[in-house]
């Protein structure tokens, strides 16, 4: 059987994560977020004192930065490792201070174009579950499916708030609304490769869906996809 890809993008903790793990792992695919990249060069820049504004300097550093992602060794709610330069970044790329900047380096085309180009090589090798704002637009338009998972910008930001506090972190759940706002307005308005969904993707919605309803929705579209390229 061909190799399958399939996409997903949305806004920020709309649950696709969450979605394209338990799909990969249904399916025995390979789970990939791409955000984590995008997050790993921001949090590069910040660590070298790089002004984020600075678009030469941070596009030097996606140029040559040596990042690696590989299946979790530690059981701390992770879903993968993330290493910079052989260092465990993988709680730090999720910082209030790598959110607040994450949007602006991810709209340089020097950035995007050098993640995509890192990304599109993984895809292609197939039974991949990718997970971003542009896979199904402009990294895999030739995704066999291709899902865009929505939710309210409340529902989004009440989650994140759980999540951090969970984490053992204090946090104001107004100044994360205000945040994914903010981040929201960005990632859907930059020019190059916007959050949106493509013309041939299932829109779901999971402000009132469980983790599990969304699950089902979309592994039932998987194994349709499946079951088209065997007929
Ligand atoms: O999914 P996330 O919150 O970890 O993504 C972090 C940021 O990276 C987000 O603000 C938008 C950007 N991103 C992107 O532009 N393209 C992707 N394919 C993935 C993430």
């Amino acid at each position: 059987m061909k190799a399958r890809m399939i996409a997903i993008d949305g806004p920020a903790a709309s649950g696709k994560s969450t979605l394209a793990k338990n799909l990969a792992s249904a399916l025995g695919y390979l789970f990939f977020d791409t955000g984590v990249m995008y997050r790993a060069v921001t949090l590069a820049a910040l660590k070298s004192d790089t002004p984020v504004e600075d678009e030469v300097a941070v596009t030097a550093i996606a140029n040559v930065l040596d990042l690696d992602v590989q299946p979790p060794r530690t059981d701390d709610g992770r879903q993968c490792d993330v290493l910079m330069d052989g260092e465990d970044v993988t709680w730090e790329i999720r910082s209030p201070a790598v959110d607040e900047n994450v949007s602006q380096v991810s709209m340089y085309p020097g950035v995007r174009e050098a993640m995509t180009r890192r990304q599109r090589e993984i895809g292609l090798r197939g039974a991949v579950v990718m997970v971003g704002r542009d896979i199904g637009t402009v990294v895999l338009p030739e995704a066999d499916l291709k899902i865009y998972l929505d939710a309210s910008v409340e529902a989004r930001a009440n989650r994140r708030y759980e999540e951090s506090l969970g984490r053992g972190n204090s946090v104001n759940v107004d100044v994360i609304l205000e945040g994914m706002r903010e981040r929201d307005r960005l990632d859907s308005t930059r020019k190059l490769a916007p959050l949106r969904p493509a013309d041939d993707a299932v829109i779901l919605d999971s402000t009132k869906l469980s983790i599990d309803d969304v699950f089902k929705r979309a592994l039932a579209l998987a194994e349709d996809v499946r079951q088209q390229g065997e007929a």
